[in-house]
C-alpha cells in the first residue's frame, strides 16, 4: 500500500505491516530485552538532555520513546504505515508527542535534510537556538536489521553525511553474516531454508522465519559495514550480540530458563567485541564517526 506524506510517497512493505501488531511480543521478550540492552548500552553514552536523533526505521518507537525520555529531540521514520501507527500510539502513551516526530520514510530515498526541519523544539533547543546557524543530527540510530533492507548502504551514508554534526555518532545495528546459533539449529533440524537464508545467492530471506517471508535483506558484517561506509565515516566500536545467545526465533529455548538465560548474557557480552572481528554473531553493533576537519566541516556540509 502507498502512504503519502510530507516527506513524499512510500510503498509500506508489507511485510512488516503484517508483524507490527506482534512485533514487541518478540522486542519485548526476555532475549528481545537483552539484545536492546546491549544496544542501549552503546547508545546511553551519547543522548541526553537536547541531543538531536534521527531514528531510522523505527519500527513501534520503542528506541524513540526511550530516547525521548532521555531528553533528545527525536525525528523517527519507518517505510511501514503499520509500524508508524504503532509507534505513534507508543509515543502518545509515553507523553512523549513533544519530544518526537514520528513519519512513514523510504529511507532509501527520503531526503534527510526536510527531516532536520521536523526535529522537535524543547527548552533546550530554544537556548542553543540562538549559537547554532544550523540544525544537525547529532545521533543517528537503526537499531535491528533497518539497514540489510538497504539496497546501497554507501549511499546512504553519503545523504547521512550531510545532515550531521561534526561530533556526531551512528549507531548501526545489522543482521550479520554469519549466525552461529542460527547455522547449529539448521543442522540439526535439517532445515535448507534456516541454513541457507544468510547465504542465499539472490539475497532474498526465503525462509518464514517469524513470519519474515519475502523481504528482501542483505547481510552484512560489521567490517562490511564499516568498508560501505568508509568515505564518510570511521569506526569507532563493534560488537556481535547473539555469538551464544539464542536468535530472537529461538527464544523459547531460554525463556522459562532465567538462570541459563543470565550466563549466557554474561559470556554473550564477554566474546561479543571479539566475535565483531570474525563476523560471527546475529546482530552486529556498528558505530561509526563522520570524517571532516573542524575547518572545512561547515563549507563542505552547506556548499
Ligand atoms: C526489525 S524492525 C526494527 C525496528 C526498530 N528499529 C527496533 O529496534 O525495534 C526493521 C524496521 O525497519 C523498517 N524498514 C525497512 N526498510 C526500510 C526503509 N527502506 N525505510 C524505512 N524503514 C524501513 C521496517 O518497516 C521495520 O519497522
Amino acid at each position: 500500500m502507498n502512504e503519502t506524506t510530507d516527506l513524499g510517497t512510500v510503498e509500506s512493505p508489507a511485510t512488516f505491516d503484517r508483524i507490527a501488531d506482534t512485533y514487541d511480543d518478540v522486542a519485548l521478550s526476555a532475549v528481545g530485552r537483552v539484545f536492546r540492552d546491549r544496544v542501549r548500552a552503546h547508545v546511553r553514552p551519547l543522548v541526553g538532555p537536547g541531543v538531536r536523533v534521527l531514528d531510522l526505521g523505527c519500527g513501534t518507537g520503542l528506541d524513540a520513546v526511550w530516547m525521548a525520555q532521555q531528553g533528545c529531540r527525536v525525528v523517527a521514520v519507518d517505510a511501514s504505515g503499520a509500524m508508524v501507527e504503532r509507534a505513534r500510539a507508543a509515543i502518545a502513551a509515553a507523553e512523549q508527542k513533544n519530544n518526537v516526530h514520528v513519519s512513514t520514510a523510504d529511507i532509501a530515498e527520503v531526503d534527510f535534510r526536510r527531516m532536520l526541519a521536523l526535529l522537535p523544539s524543547n527548552e533546550q533547543s530554544a537556548a542553543a537556538e540562538s549559537e547554532t546557524e544550523a540544525d544537525r543530527f547529532d545521533v543517528v540510530v537503526a537499531n535491528f536489521g533497518v539497514i540489510n533492507c538497504v539496497p546501497d548502504l554507501a549511499a546512504l551514508g553519503d545523504r547521512l553525511w550531510a545532515v550531521l554534526d561534526q561530533n556526531a555518532s551512528l549507531v548501526l545495528v545489522s543482521m550479520s553474516s554469519t549466525s552461529l546459533t542460527e547455522s547449529i539449529e539448521a543442522v540439526l533440524t535439517r532445515n535448507r531454508s534456516l541454513w541457507s537464508r544468510r547465504r542465499s545467492i539472490d539475497l532474498r530471506a526465503e525462509s518464514d522465519v517469524d513470519g519474515y517471508r519475502g523481504l528482501d535483506v542483505r547481510y552484512h558484517s560489521a567490517a562490511d559495514v564499516e568498508q560501505a561506509l568508509a568515505s564518510h565515516f570511521r569506526l569507532e566500536v563493534a560488537e556481535a550480540i547473539g555469538v551464544v545467545l539464542p536468535t530472537f526465533e529461538q527464544r523459547r529455548l531460554v525463556e522459562a530458563r532465567p538462570r541459563l538465560l543470565s550466563a549466557l548474557r554474561w559470556a554473550d557480552a564477554t566474546l561479543g567485541p571479539l566475535a565483531a572481528k570474525t563476523s560471527i554473531g546475529d546482530h552486529h553493533i556498528v558505530r561509526l564517526a563522520p570524517i571532516g576537519s573542524e575547518t572545512n566541516w561547515s563549507e563542505r556540509h552547506d556548499g
